[in-house]
């Protein structure tokens, strides 16, 4: 989340700033990469519950810790809510 938005795109909201409250940094996760991520906590599944957009794919940024094994991951913002 941090990394998009210091990226300049301003799209991203992350209202709650990363404290697992808002969705407001809800992407779509690149299939390749999804198992190079740690696993969804409870928490966030639950609060991705609340978006109509939620995908297979769906993740909340600020919950994704970025290293080099991620080098060219894509994503893409969902629709706000
Ligand atoms: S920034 Fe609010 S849940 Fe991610």
């Amino acid at each position: 989340m941090e990394i998009v938005r210091d990226g300049g795109i301003d799209e991203m909201l992350a209202l709650c700033g990363g404290c697992l409250s808002c969705a407001t940094c809800h992407v779509f996760i690149d299939p390749w990469f999804a198992d190079r991520f740690s696993a969804m906590s409870q928490d966030e599944s639950d609060l991705l519950d609340s978006s109509e957009h939620r995908r297979e794919d769906s993740r909340l940024a600020c919950q994704l810790a970025f290293d080099s094994k991620l080098d060219g991951l894509r994503i893409a913002l969902a629709p706000e809510h």
